[in-house]
């Protein structure tokens, strides 16, 4: 099968298929990562510009080390010390690095839409590395490519999201995700952090950890998402903990061999207790290792494929 797209904006936009795919192919990346030698010609030549508009760990250095890895050469701009702080705007900023014909853009921004408004107006191919409260699409194919690993299939789980939903992009991509893919997901959180409407993207919602736990294959805990105004919406980090951190009674209602996951970064203590987050259920740096893996494989069918080879 071809992947034809010019961008990945959101796991929306993608079939079942291209999904398998780009799982396949990560599949094959990752052994590259396991080499003495982790370096492959496949991307030389090509240029990858990352363009990060708020903090990043994880989805920054696995994308670079990801185009290393394929040989791409990359240049990473921050908005504190772009142009932008001097009053560019972001598509003046987006048509300036075009100039300079750049192969991909892989862009995080806090405004939701913005990696779609580039992606009309530039050439290069455009990767959303989030987009405020909208979408994390690599994030969920890291996540779902986890899942597949260690269960052998993504149809018929039960995938538990617990925390704050309603500011989560990385929530809202793994329900769309995961029920693409045949898996069902219950969410939980409290009451001012599950946006209404939730259940028309194919989520069912309850309100505690022990009923979104119930039978879950998964338990996917998230960050409260305090630069979103989270702050206001639970009394303390205490309480907070108290009615939805993860507790070895929550665990215990889940299938015996049920997966822990966590985008990261993790607040320990408050949604996941130490203990819990470095346990033997846990597969968190099994996430942040098949990011590396995802995003090569990403990199590798927007612009070392046949859609590029056929532009050209
Ligand atoms: N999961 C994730 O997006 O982490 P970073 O914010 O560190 O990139």
């Amino acid at each position: 099968m071809d992947f034809v797209r010019k961008d990945i904006l959101g796991v929306e936009e993608l079939t079942g298929a291209e999904i398998e795919l780009i799982l396949d192919t990560a599949d094959s990346m990752k052994e590259i990562s396991h080499r003495d030698i982790k370096k492959v010609p496949t991307l030389r030549g090509k240029t990858i510009v990352y363009f990060f508009h708020e903090p990043s760990t994880r989805t920054i250095a696995s994308f670079e080390i990801a185009a290393k890895r394929l040989s791409a050469d990359t240049v990473s701009i921050s908005a504190s010390t772009s142009s932008i702080v001097k009053g560019e705007t972001l598509i003046d900023t987006s048509k300036n690095l075009e100039a300079m014909r750049p192969d991909v853009i892989v862009i995080r921004h806090q405004a939701s839409g913005a990696p779609h408004m580039i992606a009309k107006r530039v050439r290069a191919s455009v990767i959303n590395a989030g987009d405020g409260m909208h979408a994390h699409p690599t994030q969920a194919l890291l996540d779902m490519m986890t899942v597949r690993e260690k269960k052998g299939t993504l149809s018929g789980l039960r995938i538990a999201i617990v925390g704050d939903i309603a500011h989560s992009r990385v929530a809202r991509s793994n329900i769309i995700g995961f029920t693409k893919m045949g898996s069902s997901v219950v969410v939980a959180g409290p009451p001012t952090m599950i946006p209404t409407g939730i259940e028309s993207m194919g989520a069912k919602v309850v309100y505690s950890i022990e009923d979104a736990a119930r039978d879950a294959d998964v338990i996917m805990m998230l960050r409260i998402q305090k630069e979103r105004l989270g702050d206001f919406l639970f009394p303390s980090d205490r309480e907070y903990a108290n009615f939805f951190g993860l507790t070895h009674e929550a665990v215990s209602k889940a299938r015996k061999d049920a997966l822990i996951m966590h985008p990261g970064p993790i607040n320990r203590g408050v949604e996941i207790p130490p203990e819990i987050a470095d346990g033997p259920q846990s597969v968190i740096l099994d996430q942040v290792e098949n990011g590396v893996a995802v995003r090569m494989a990403l990199l590798y069918l927007l612009i070392g494929g046949s859609r590029h080879a056929s532009d050209n």
